[in-house]
């Protein structure tokens, strides 16, 4: 069975970023295949890749309203309809859920996806989900279980804060979480010892473990504007050695 790890956290925080490091740490590290899903509906994890995206779940879905070609079952169709979804790269496949169904609609192409993705995930050592900031789209696509929550949040009290009760949402979602880890992204380099406390007290108020802390990046942004793939960061710049040795410690 894969190890699932999920990013959540506020909108901006740095799910997107850490999904694409996590994705470059986990393929270097040749634990793989990894299968990285968007599941935000403005998806953007494959601009971080450089990587082109033609075709949704959300799309299919649509389709599968649709008639069966003859001498098709819709296994068969959703099968090769998904296949023609996945982006495969080396190491990794990319899947883009795409636009959702209207609120609460758990409709049979909705199953039927989720059924499918259930098998899909099965060839897979890892599955990254990159969420938006709710976390809806992990009850919908059948996983029940998260091995590695990752909550990211800017590096303020109230940010961590936040990061905690979205934490707490994945009870009512029915969803287990074997672990949880907090990521403080985009502090300052150093981080000012004040900073450090505050950081401190708030994650024990949390009760939220902290994975590590991230800092602000120019090489991280340059990457972004020159439309370069994350993957292609140098190991020895100064954020890839911060996140893998915080993966390193998360992951061991
Ligand atoms: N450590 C960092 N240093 C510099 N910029 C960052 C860092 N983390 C994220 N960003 C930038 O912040 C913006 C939001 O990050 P993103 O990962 O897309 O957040 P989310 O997925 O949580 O909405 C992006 O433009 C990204 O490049
Ligand atoms: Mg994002």
């Amino acid at each position: 069975m894969p190890k699932v790890i999920a990013l959540a956290g506020k909108g901006g925080t740095g799910k997107t970023t850490t999904s694409a490091l996590l994705l470059k740490y986990l393929t270097e590290k040749k634990v793989t295949p990894v299968l990285a899903v968007d599941a935000d509906a403005n998806a953007n994890l494959n601009e971080l890749l450089g990587l082109k995206v033609n075709n949704t779940l959300g799309k299919i879905r649509k389709e599968l309203k649709d008639e069966m070609p003859p001498g098709m079952t819709r296994d068969q169709f959703m099968e090769m309809k998904i296949h023609q979804a996945l982006i495969e790269e080396s190491g990794f496949d990319l899947m883009v859920m795409g636009q959702p169904d209207g609120p609460g609609c758990y409709c049979a192409a909705n199953q039927y996806l989720a059924m499918t993705m259930d098998k899909l995930a099965e060839n897979y050592a890892y599955i990254i989900v990159d969420n938006e900031a709710g976390m809806e789209h992990l009850s919908r696509m059948n996983l029940r279980s998260i091995d590695y929550l990752l909550i990211v949040s800017d590096p303020s009290s109230r940010g961590i804060l936040t990061a905690k009760r979205i934490a707490d949402i994945t009870g009512p979602l029915k969803l287990e979480v074997k672990s949880q880890h907090l990521i403080v992204n985009r502090a300052p380099d150093p981080v000012p010892s004040a900073l450090q406390e505050k950081i401190d007290d708030a994650v024990s108020q949390a009760e939220l473990p902290l994975g590590g802390i991230f800092s602000s990046s120019n090489d991280l942004i340059n990457q972004e504007l020159s439309g370069g793939s994350y993957l292609q960061l140098p190991n020895d710049s100064k954020i890839i050695r911060q996140a893998f040795d915080v993966f390193d410690k998360i992951f061991a």
